[in-house]
Parts: C-alpha cells; sequence; structure tokens
C-alpha cells in the first residue's frame, strides 16, 4: 500500500461514531454504512466509489430493479437451520456473496485491498480483486483465507497482463476475471467535472507507471491509454493458451454472448454492467440475467453484480438462476468506515440478512431456492427515481 499519509488527502482519516444508540446498534443496514462513509471520504474519491457514467439512469436502475420483485414465502418447513453455504467453480464459500473487483480501494481506506481481503477471509467470503488494485496481488494473497480470482483488464501491451497472469498464478488466485464490457471508459460525468486524478502517493501496484503516464493525469485517461479497444472473442484463446486458470468473463448482458462464451468453454460468466460506470441506459443485470441463465443451460455458473443492498436481493438473484451474486461499492463503505472490521460487518449483515430471509419464505438451503421463489407478475418495470 502506498498512501502517504502525510498528504492532505488520508483516507480513513475521518471517524464515525459507531457506539451503539441508546436502544441498539447504529450500523446496521448497507445503507447506513453508506451514509456513515460518505463524510469520510475526499469528494472527488467519493464522486469516483459513488458515481456511474451519463446520467447515471443505469446506476440507479441497477438497485431499482431488485425492488421490482415479490417473494412467494413457504411455510411450515423447518428452518432452525438456514445453510447459505455453495461453492464457486468448486470451491466451497460461507455464503454466495462474493466481492466484487473494484480498483483503488487505497482511496478509501489506508490498508485497501489488504484489509478488503481479511474481512472476505473472516467471513468465508470469494474475493475478486482488480486488475487496478492499490495492493499488490502477492501481498493480498498473502493475508487472504477465502477464494480469490483476479479481475483482468487485457492491455494493449500484452506482456504486462501475461506477467499478471503468471503472477496470479504463482499467488495461488484460483481464476482469472475478464472484464469485457470496459473496451473504452464509459463517461463518467463526475469524474470528468472534478478532473478526477489518484492523490499523490496512491498507484496501481500491480505494474509499472509508462513513463507517459503522469502521476496526476486523469485516471480515465490513464485506464484508457492501457486498456486495448480491439479485445475480441479470437483473445480469448490466446489468454486460455497462457494459463490453466478457469477464464470467467464479467461483464456480459446478452443471451448471444452467453451463448458463445458458454461454446467456448469459459467456466462462469458474471452478469453486470459495469455497476453503471460503463453504458449508461444499459439492461440491468437482473433483466439480462433469465435470458443469460437460459442461454448457458448449465455449462457454466453465472453470477451476478450491480444494486445488491439486502440480502433479500440476493435471494431474488439466486431465484433467477445466479449461483452468486457480487458487492462492490457496500465494501468499500465498510471499508472507509472502519477498515477490515468494517468490510468485515457489511458482508456479515448480508448474511443476516440471507439466512432471515431464507427462514421467513421457508428456503432452508439454496438447492430449495428457485424462480417459484418469485411472483410472477413483477411489478411494472421502474418505479419514478
Ligand atoms: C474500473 O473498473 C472502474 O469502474 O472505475
Amino acid at each position: 500500500m502506498s498512501v502517504d499519509e502525510d498528504e492532505s488527502f488520508a483516507p480513513g482519516a475521518g471517524s464515525v461514531d459507531r457506539s451503539p444508540g441508546p436502544r441498539g446498534r447504529s450500523l446496521v443496514t448497507l445503507d447506513d454504512y453508506r451514509v456513515a462513509a460518505r463524510p469520510l471520504v475526499e469528494p472527488s474519491a467519493w464522486d469516483y466509489v459513488d458515481g456511474g457514467s451519463g446520467d447515471e439512469t443505469t446506476l440507479r436502475e441497477n438497485e431499482a430493479g431488485y425492488r421490482r420483485y415479490r417473494l412467494r414465502p413457504r411455510v411450515l418447513v423447518d428452518v432452525s437451520h438456514c445453510d447459505p453455504r455453495t461453492t464457486l467453480l468448486g470451491c466451497p464459500v460461507a455464503l454466495p456473496v462474493g466481492v466484487a473487483p473494484t480498483g483503488f480501494q487505497g482511496l478509501v481506506s489506508p490498508e485497501g485491498e489488504l484489509a478488503c481481503a481479511r474481512a472476505a477471509g473472516e467471513v468465508g467470503a470469494l474475493m475478486v480483486v482488480s486488475t487496478y488494485a492499490t495492493a499488490r496481488l502477492e501481498d493480498i494473497a498473502r493475508v487472504a483465507r477465502g477464494p480469490l480470482w483476479l479481475q483482468l483488464y487485457v492491455f494493449r501491451d500484452r506482456a504486462t497482463s501475461e506477467d499478471l497472469v503468471r503472477r496470479a498464478e504463482a499467488a495461488g488466485y484460483r481464476a482469472l476475471v475478464v472484464t469485457v464490457d470496459a473496451p473504452v471508459q464509459g463517461r463518467r460525468v463526475r469524474d470528468l467535472r472534478n478532473a478526477f486524478a489518484l492523490p499523490p502517493g496512491l498507484a496501481a501496484a500491480n505494474f509499472p507507471q509508462a513513463p507517459s503516464e503522469h502521476p496526476s493525469a486523469e485516471l480515465g485517461e490513464r485506464v484508457a491509454q492501457r486498456v486495448d479497444p480491439a479485445l475480441t472473442w479470437d483473445d480469448l484463446a490466446w489468454l486460455s493458451s497462457l494459463t490453466r486458470l478457469p477464464i470467467v468473463l464479467k461483464g456480459v448482458l446478452t443471451a448471444e454472448d452467453a451463448a458463445r462464451a458458454a461454446e467456448l468453454g469459459v467456466a462462469a460468466i458474471v452478469v453486470s454492467n459495469h455497476g453503471g460506470r460503463q453504458l449508461d441506459g444499459s439492461v440491468t443485470p437482473l433483466d439480462a440475467l433469465p435470458e443469460v441463465v437460459a442461454a448457458v443451460a448449465g455449462r457454466c455458473e453465472v453470477l451476478v453484480d450491480g444494486g445488491v443492498r439486502r440480502g433479500s436481493d440476493v435471494l431474488v438473484a439466486l431465484a433467477l438462476g445466479a449461483r452468486a451474486v457480487l458487492v462492490g461499492r457496500p465494501v468499500l463503505w465498510g471499508l472507509a468506515v472502519s477498515g477490515a472490521e468494517g468490510a468485515r460487518e457489511v458482508l456479515s449483515i448480508l448474511r443476516a440478512e440471507l439466512e432471515t430471509a431464507m427462514a421467513l419464505s421457508g428456503r432452508p438451503d439454496l438447492a430449495s431456492v428457485d424462480a417459484n421463489l418469485l411472483h410472477p407478475a413483477p411489478r411494472p418495470p421502474y418505479h419514478p427515481l
């Protein structure tokens, strides 16, 4: 981690009153963490984390999409033990919720990804580490106690990507998550207005900075210089030839692409619109999930991310055919509030809410969660936002 604490930018420097109120705990929901985190994060870094692209329509709809669904609870089922465990690519996890790859976690917490990996491990959750981590992937692996996947941007300079693949293998990462929805950066209006650049002392830790990458250059420009916009399906064969690690495609939203990915033998798909940060106006992951699940027809695992804020949201995603969900921003809120402890608490809240929702809907294990859990007529598309 390379945050210089002497700089004016000092993530996690603020404090939040997390003491119990007169009648109980103060941070009980993910949204409580969002509210608590906001004043602790430097405003332009907050905008980078919080924002989406364009009018942020997709960003808003990702969350709103979950509110369209209603659950059909079954009663008189023994729910004295609810078990949210599952496996992801054959690896046991304690819950069907993993940490989505979000870049530059050092922006919100001095220990960044190291704290996040500790938190995920303590909860028994998968963590997907970003190419743009602010800690070295080997250091993250050293502190992790749970499974790690590495998110990979394929760079114009293939040697840099190849090096990341080799290092991920050597460090024990279990899969490569290739992001395919970001050949160019979405127009993130807040970042453009802020001319958002990384603060001094903070950098991507996993590849050397090119001489042309001025440290104060806007982040979007720096990413755009690196990521190869010419990547196609043909390049997946190149990637597979480099590694025995399973390949996961993140950012698929259509049956057509899902079917092609399954034919090519990918191990999993993450149905995602990049947290509303890429194509504004795209379908929500929940909208896309049923067609993706149908198109792959069991040939690969399907995960989904974007907008999950409640344990009952996890149930909805699983009922629509996802094997697990990934959460991004909420984990950053936890990190901002109290480092590893906060991130762990966010994941624990989701698990507690999920277990309650499983019990109250009469689904004591994940095998009993299927489309029958959902009311057949989702409410009209979107409420006014
Ligand atoms: C990077 O993937 C970002 O969304 O900022």
